[in-house]
């Protein structure tokens, strides 16, 4: 049934307009696959990479389809404005890491956001020109096509060109996201993009964007230079002289993606392979892991009392440690190797005490933030060979600055939120941030993404990855320990309500339903703010089975996502 439903998916995309119809697995099981398979956050972005794969192209040629696919089909995240993370394991088990995050424009400064009275003008920082970095995303698609592409460039942007120009039909869900930012899209924007509709946007409604057709095809003929140079690049000058923004032409032809050493490390005999600063999830990731291994959450009962104190009281440290010492290591000097120690790890989770929650001041002061919207997304990919992607990509909040350039359809990030616009006062995630990510020019501001690729004697293991802000390395952090300490199965884990905590604000957060009213009193006593979530974050990950076949496990209770092998 599955493979019929995709097949129609594939064939009528490249003629008509088309709404996606899947029903969600009715069993805890992920979508199996003997060969290949891909989850992404869309059916029809999942389709792209499962036809790509059919074609003869590799898991990194999947890759680079889904994500032009995502910027026409899931704009909120999707996207050739922004930028991302992507780790990469070929069969032969060579991993590599690509940062295609943005960059601070030259023109940008340290107190740029600060307003008269020295405080952040959060408006400038999220809504509208000034919030936008240098998008990274096409150099990063370009630079993974030279190194490890095997299909044609042009044959990766057709399927998103198809989308764009014939239109799709919009999920209920992004109907109402789009709905929720009309004020934003009115605010921002000069002229009327496609995406503002007076009457609202429904469910089965038919987005033709032709505009973005025309500028993918640019990217499809001239390579990344279709983006960074000519017609493209002039557009998204002209709307940053003409919004109040400060990126240049010299900023983009500048643009450079950054291949850099994975953050390693090892769990219980697996190896884990993720992606370094300027995020600080692989770090994070890891730091976590040991604090698990420490502390033995194995051994108590899921999402019980007991487990949920430690667990936050871990998370709380590893989030002042990210506060503090992770930025840009092109600008400063992140002490990785101190910070992933074992020793530094046993010591800074040795203070957590048994019943009774550390008061955040005993560790460092700060403001809390209310959460916003979290947007951004993840896929993972793996193809028959055996090569494996784990890519996380965003626009930082949902539909980033809510700039769309005009004539040439796409929305700009509003990433320069992710910097530490101010010492201790907190960005749309909460999170606050010192020197160490402080603005400058041509610096990556930090991020939280976390695709991780994980190894069980030296094989593949787990693609993994979410998307959610602040919420993303807790989220991986659970998908990781919900399969290896709790022995669920991947789409089980996914299913696992989540919880969350990242020293400020100091609040615990747990997904509705993730907990009895007696676990609730009991972490209460011991000091925890509890607020419920209706969700937390998102993960699509693909598992290794026993028989070496694929679990692909994709968060259809969450959103959209879609995972589909063969
Ligand atoms: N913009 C969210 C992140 O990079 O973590």
């Amino acid at each position: 049934m599955r493979k019929i439903i995709l097949l129609l998916l594939i064939v009528v995309s490249f003629f008509s307009c088309y709404q996606p119809k899947v029903a969600p697995p009715q069993e805890v099981k992920g979508a199996i696959g003997e060969n290949a398979m891909v989850a992404t956050t869309h059916p029809l972005a999942t389709a792209v990479g499962l036809e790509i794969l059919k074609k003869g192209g590799n898991a990194i040629d999947a890759a680079i389809a889904i994500q032009f696919a995502l910027t026409v089909v899931y704009p909120q995240a999707g996207n050739i404005g922004g930028g991302g993370f992507a780790v990469i394991r070929l069969a032969d088990g060579e991993v590599s890491t690509l940062d295609f995050r943005e960059k601070a424009p030259e023109l940008s400064k340290k107190d740029m956001y600060l307003g008269p009275d020295g405080e952040v003008v959060q408006t400038n920082i999220r809504l509208g020109h000034l919030a936008s970095g240098v998008p990274g995303s096409v150099a990063g698609m370009w630079e993974l096509h030279q190194k490890h592409g095997h299909l044609s460039w042009s044959e990766l942007i057709n399927p998103a060109i198809n989308l764009a120009y014939s239109g799709h039909l919009l999920t209920e869900g992004i109907a109402n996201s789009l709905n929720e930012k009309q004020n934003n899209f009115q605010e921002a924007n000069r002229y009327q993009p496609w995406v503002i509709n007076d009457k609202g946007w429904n469910k089965g409604d038919t987005a033709i964007q032709k505009e973005l057709a025309s500028t993918l095809s640019f990217i499809q003929k001239q390579g990344r230079d279709g983006f960074y140079k000519g017609i493209v690049a002039d557009q998204l000058v002209k709307e940053m002289i003409l919004g109040g923004g400060i990126i240049s032409a010299k900023d983009l032809i500048d643009y450079q993606p950054v291949w850099r050493d994975p953050i390693k490390g090892s769990y219980k005999g697996y190896t884990i392979y993720s992606m370094a600063p300027p995020s600080s999830g692989g770090i994070a990731l890891i730091q976590l892991l040991k604090g698990s291994e420490h502390l033995g959450f194995e051994k108590m009962e899921f999402n019980g009392a007991e487990m949920l104190h430690y667990k936050t009281e871990l998370e709380r440290r590893v989030y002042a440690d990210r506060a503090v010492h992770l930025g840009d290591p092109d600008y400063y000097e992140v002490p990785t190797a101190a910070l992933i120690d074992d020793d530094y790890n046993k010591t800074r989770f040795s203070s957590i005490k048994k019943n009774k929650k550390t008061a955040s001041s005993e560790m460092k002061e700060g403001d809390v933030a209310p959460y916003e919207s979290t947007e951004t997304t993840h896929f993972s990919v793996v193809d028959p060979a055996g090569n494996a992607v784990a890519l996380t990509t965003t626009l930082n909040g949902s539909y980033g600055s809510s700039v769309m350039v005009k004539g040439a359809g796409f929305f700009l990030n509003n990433e320069m939120d992710d910097f530490s616009a101010k010492p201790g006062v907190p960005n749309i995630y909460g999170l606050i941030g010192s020197e160490a990510n402080a603005i400058a020019p041509g610096k990556r501001m930090l991020s939280s993404m976390t695709p991780t690729i994980l190894e069980k004697e030296g094989a593949l293991f787990l693609v993994t990855g979410s998307p959610g802000g602040a919420t993303i390395i807790t989220t991986v952090f659970q998908s990781i320990i919900n399969v290896i300490d709790f022995d669920m199965g991947l789409q089980e884990a996914i299913n696992a309500k989540k919880t969350h905590s990242q020293w400020l604000p100091d609040t615990l957060f747990i997904e509705n339903g993730g907990i009895s009213t007696e676990v609730q009193l009991d972490l209460e006593k011991r000091g925890h703010a509890i607020r419920f979530k209706e969700s937390t974050s998102k993960i699509n990950a693909i598992l290794v089975l026993e028989d070496g076949s694929l679990e692909g496990g994709a968060d259809y209770l969450r959103s959209d996502s879609y995972a589909e092998g063969f």
